[in-house]
């Protein structure tokens, strides 16, 4: 049954069956898809990667709340029932905005893994790893001391990341990644950490190889959280509280949307991906 919502002149339907919309910066969203994918196999995806405007993560807060803006307005031109912000940078940034304008539940990266991190650690040491802005907008610390004051947090902006995860420098041994990544940990030296939240859509490509130089340079293993991962946990959660799931078994699909050349999107997608992305088609944004 569909049932309409209006908020700020913007109109919804939320039905069981409608499409959960799904925004990124670019691609790297896609590794949330991937875990979407497996935790709600049968829900339709929209997704939405402003692939001719990333990065977000090293432009000011401004151009950010006004990138995510177009995002979503892009994605409510579909029937979807929830939104799943996939960018961490986004999320940091323009989640509470978003939440006051658009009518819709909408589920960020920043809280399923805060929760999470909460949750795991045992010495209340957590660090985060994630993009300027985000680190920049500080909404992980202020999450984490929200769930509980007495963590201690550690945050570390690491914008050499994507790029070279774009590249494809993320084999567990690519000496390059690995350099860069020491020097992010090092940053981490005298924070005796035991919990690492990887706070962006691209980390969880590398997230072997930063759990290795984590062990090199500290000498234990420390617990590392995906946002992305628990944030498709969370949106279940979400949609099955509001009764949103679909009924419907085998129909699980996913529609790509890009803002620049679909080549390019579907040469790296699989990265991300783990698979092919089919189904692509360029659109015109902002
Ligand atoms: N998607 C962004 C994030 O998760 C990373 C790429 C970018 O800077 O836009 O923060």
């Amino acid at each position: 049954m569909k049932d309409f919502v209006r908020k700020s002149g913007i109109r919804y339907m939320s039905d069981k069956q409608s499409a959960i919309g799904v925004f990124d910066s670019g691609l790297g969203g896609l590794t949330a898809v991937k875990q979407l994918k497996k935790i709600l196999p049968d829900e339709k995806f929209i997704y939405f990667g402003d692939t001719g405007r990333v990065p977000y993560g090293t432009r000011s807060f401004e151009t950010v709340n006004q990138y995510a803006d177009d995002d979503m307005r892009f994605l409510l031109g579909f029937d979807i029932k929830a939104a799943i912000i996939a960018c961490g940078t986004v999320s940091a940034v323009a989640l509470d905005n978003l939440q006051k304008k658009f009518p819709l539940p909408i589920v960020g990266a920043i809280e399923p893994a805060c929760i999470a991190a909460a949750q795991r650690t045992k010495n209340g040491n957590i660090a985060v790893f994630a993009t300027p802005a985000t680190i920049g907008k500080n909404s992980f610390a202020t999450t984490l001391c929200g769930i509980n004051p007495d963590l201690s947090v550690s945050s570390v902006a690491c914008p050499m990341f994507v790029p070279l995860i774009e590249a494809g420098y993320i084999d567990v041994d690519c000496p390059v990644t690995r350099l860069i990544a020491r020097e992010y940990l090092e940053k981490l030296q005298n924070a005796d950490i035991d919990t690492l939240i990887l706070g962006c859509t691209h980390y969880p490509i590398i997230k072997d190889l930063v759990a290795s130089c984590a062990k090199e340079l500290f000498g234990r293993d420390i617990e590392i959280i995906d946002s992305g991962y628990e944030s498709a946990l969370a949106a279940k959660k979400m949609l099955l509280q509001k009764d949103l799931l679909t009924d419907l078994d085998g129909q699980g699909s996913v529609q790509y949307f890009v803002s620049d050349e679909t080549q390019n999107f579907s040469a790296v997608a699989s990265i991300f991906l783990g698979e092919a992305a089919q189904n692509v088609t360029k659109v015109t944004i902002g």
